[in-house]
């Protein structure tokens, strides 16, 4: 089968399908004891993600066991920061921890863009055994942390309720904040490129933490960098979709979508579906947005919101998938009786 017959890949060239293609956010993961099992051969989170071969395979469990439409490779959105020479570690049952970058000569001690992919390497031979594993009708989607989202963690040094670090950051040393994020800019259109050209079909950008950022400077920190990424991308890979996600943007994704021209774009549990049929979907291929605490919860409910989704999405392209990650508390058969629901 070619690229171009996938199913995820026909609604993000502006079909509409029913049912629409699935795949959800942190498909592997936590959840799934299969998942436990690899990464406990594996010995860490970070061993998992620089082992090609066990990448590939927890990439692959997902769609072992549910059939969804994409997978998305297995990695993280700081090994960036890491590629760049920042310290990372996983405190467990805690989350992420970095050095910081504070100052200019935090800067200064960072590596030039083009090593970042000594450190990748084995980034690229993943999806390089994704494309050659993967059953034909599946797409495979690359990824990256958007600059405003990666910058928040090299800056506090690890997450954050409120990405207050950053934010005093761009106020207190502008040049410092802005060179930052251009380094991250410029190392993310090196990084999205390799994957594509290992295979990567689709790339999603993840600006998990756009809804910290103050309304007037939304479009300054995630619209222009995720424009750039879009238009230093279509450069080399014309051809290739990006999916957007400016979660928490509200309706500031509106001008995000007509200013970045990705093809998709992801909405978060927040958005009322009803609103992003009518005024968003018009626009862009549309993704989400299911509550993952109905993953945790099932019963009718489930059934009725997964209902609800397809039908008020099902006059555009659009992508099912949840609102943000799946939790590792999610009960695996709920996911198929989530996917049953969509696809009866
Ligand atoms: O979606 C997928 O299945 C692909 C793989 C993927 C992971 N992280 C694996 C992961 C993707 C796309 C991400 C993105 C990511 N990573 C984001 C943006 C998306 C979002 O959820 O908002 C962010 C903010 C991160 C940074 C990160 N990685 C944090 C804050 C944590 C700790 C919290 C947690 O969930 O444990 C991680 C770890 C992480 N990344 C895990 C996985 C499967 C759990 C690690 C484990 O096995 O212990």
């Amino acid at each position: 089968m070619k690229s171009e017959d996938k199913r995820l890949l026909r609604v993000l060239a502006g079909e509409t399908l029913d049912p629409p293609p699935a795949w959800m956010m942190r498909q592997a993961g936590r959840y799934l004891p299969e998942y436990k099992a690899t990464r406990a051969e594996a010995g860490s989170f970070l061993d998992l993600c620089y082992r090609p071969d066990l990448a590939a395979e927890v990439t692959l469990q997902p769609i072992r066991r549910y059939g969804f439409d994409a997978a998305i490779l297995f990695a993280d959105i700081l090994l960036i920061p890491q590629a760049l020479g920042a310290d990372l570690w996983f405190v467990e049952g805690e989350g992420p921890r970095l050095s910081t970058i504070t100052s200019a000569d935090d800067l200064a001690r960072l590596k030039p863009v083009e090593a970042i992919h000594d450190t990748l390497n084995p980034i690229y031979e993943t999806v390089r055994i994704l494309r050659s594993e993967l059953p034909k009708e599946t797409a495979l989607i690359g990824f990256a942390g958007a600059p405003w989202t990666v910058a928040t963690y090299m800056i506090a040094g690890q997450g954050t309720k409120d990405q207050g670090p950053a934010r005093k950051l761009m106020y207190g040393d502008p040049a410092t904040f802005d060179r930052l994020m251009d380094i991250i800019t410029e190392a993310t259109i090196a990084y999205l490129a390799r994957q594509i050209e290992a295979g990567a079909e689709v790339v999603k950008l993840f600006d998990s933490w756009a809804g910290a950022l103050p309304g007037n400077v939304f479009h300054k920190y995630a619209t222009e960098p995720a424009k750039r990424i879009v238009d230093g991308l279509k450069a080399l890979h014309p051809n290739v979709p990006v999916i957007g996600f400016p979660r928490q943007g509200g309706e500031k994704v509106l001008d995000f979508v007509a200013a970045t021209g990705t093809a998709g774009c992801a909405i978060d549990t927040n958005v009322d579906p009803a609103w992003a049929a009518r005024v968003l979907q018009p626009k862009v291929c549309v993704q989400g947005n299911l509550d993952p605490a109905l993953l945790v919860a099932g019963g009718p409910l489930l059934d009725r919101s997964v209902k609800m989704l397809r039908e008020t999405f099902s006059n555009g392209p659009y992508i099912f998938n949840l609102g943000h990650g799946i939790t590792p508390d999610a009960d695996p058969k709920n996911v198929t009786t989530m996917l049953e629901a969509l696809r009866s």
